[in-house]
């Protein structure tokens, strides 16, 4: 693309965005990408599935439609009218369709700009099938003729959060030994978002472009013991489980087969053989912040009550 290029959202980089449809807006990261935009006064609307998360946003002052990933109409009926897609499907065994259906009605609806979230591990023949299905959606948005960013992030910390009954006891159970993967705060991510929905000198063209969001240098589940006792001040002991008691372990905590089999593979192949740039390290968000990435630390002083054992 030329620079002389008339796209509403690449005149200066103190231009009024292009308007932005989030999805994924009551999530973690769409939940902090919602409040920086408006901090911002970014021009934006978000996609919600049901009627009162529409009504609570529409009582903050948010422009909400509808729209349900499952629902591939009601995803054609409210892209129209926006020029910028923020994309981001939940994990479910159908988020490759979820994400391409969305892309094809962006490029139907005339949509300049779609940045979406991938993962780091993001490979098309993965036995995780969020990392091939990433990579695949990628492929697809890549292939259409669209602007397009991608965010490629590392393990997001607030997973530790599902682990936190354990913590309270002092354990870490995992099955990754000392493999070490990189940990990125969502916070972060729905920063690095806003700026490149605003700020069209960071977005990709034609050829794309990937962010890829690391925030921690590697650490392995041995190491992330040692920084929630430190920051706990007690002993948090790193406990291995072998992969199939790992499986049902996540099974009996209600995961489905498919997401517990996947989680399994992550751990082993990509934590603990460092498969698919698991142990990348890069310092992109670090530039794109502007300031130090939140790291497990930080985890804890905003989740404390979480790791704490009440009697
Ligand atoms: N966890 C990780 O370590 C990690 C690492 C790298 C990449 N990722 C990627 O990050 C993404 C998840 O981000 P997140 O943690 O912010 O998500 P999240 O907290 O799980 O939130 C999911 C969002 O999607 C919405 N949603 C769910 N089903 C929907 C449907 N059928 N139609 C419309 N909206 C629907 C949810 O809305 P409701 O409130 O209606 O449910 C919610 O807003 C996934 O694509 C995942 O692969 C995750």
């Amino acid at each position: 693309m030329s620079t002389t290029d008339p796209s509403p959202n690449r005149v200066s980089g103190s231009s009024v965005p292009g308007k932005i449809l989030v999805t994924g807006a009551t999530g973690s990261i769409g939940a902090h990408l919602v409040d920086t935009l408006q901090a911002r006064g970014a021009p934006f609307a978000v996609m919600c599935r049901r009627a009162e998360q529409r009504d609570s946003f529409r009582a903050r002052g948010i422009e909400a439609v509808e729209g349900d990933f499952s629902d591939p109409t009601s995803i054609r009926n409210a892209i129209p009218g926006f020029e910028q897609l923020f994309l981001l499907a939940p994990e479910s065994p159908d988020q490759y369709h979820q994400d391409t259906a969305a892309i094809d009605a962006a490029v139907e609806a005339g949509v300049r700009h779609v940045v979406k979230v991938s993962t780091l591990d993001a490979n098309p023949t993965s036995a995780i099938p969020w990392a091939r299905d990433h990579a695949r959606a990628d492929a697809h948005l890549a292939a259409t003729g669209l602007r397009w960013t991608r965010l490629a992030p590392g393990a997001f910390t607030k997973n530790l959060l599902e682990l936190a009954p354990a913590i309270q006891f002092g354990v870490l159970p995992g099955t990754s030994g000392n493999g070490a993967t990189s940990w990125v705060d969502v916070q972060d991510i729905a920063e690095v978002a806003a700026r490149v929905l605003c700020e069209p000198e960071l977005q990709g063209d034609q050829v794309g472009r990937s962010y890829i969001l690391t925030g921690t240098h590697p650490l392995s589940f041995p190491e992330i013991a040692t920084i929630l006792g430190d920051e706990l001040g007690r002993k948090i002991r790193y406990v291995h489980l072998p992969g199939p008691v790992m499986y049902a372990s996540l099974r009996l905590s209600g995961l489905p087969h498919w997401q517990a089999r996947g989680l399994v593979r992550q751990f082993v192949d990509v934590v603990r053989r460092g498969a698919d740039q698991g142990r990348v390290h890069t310092f992109e968000l670090d530039e794109l912040l502007g300031h130090r990435p939140r790291g497990i630390a930080d985890l804890v002083h905003s989740h404390r009550a979480d790791f704490t054992r009440h009697r």
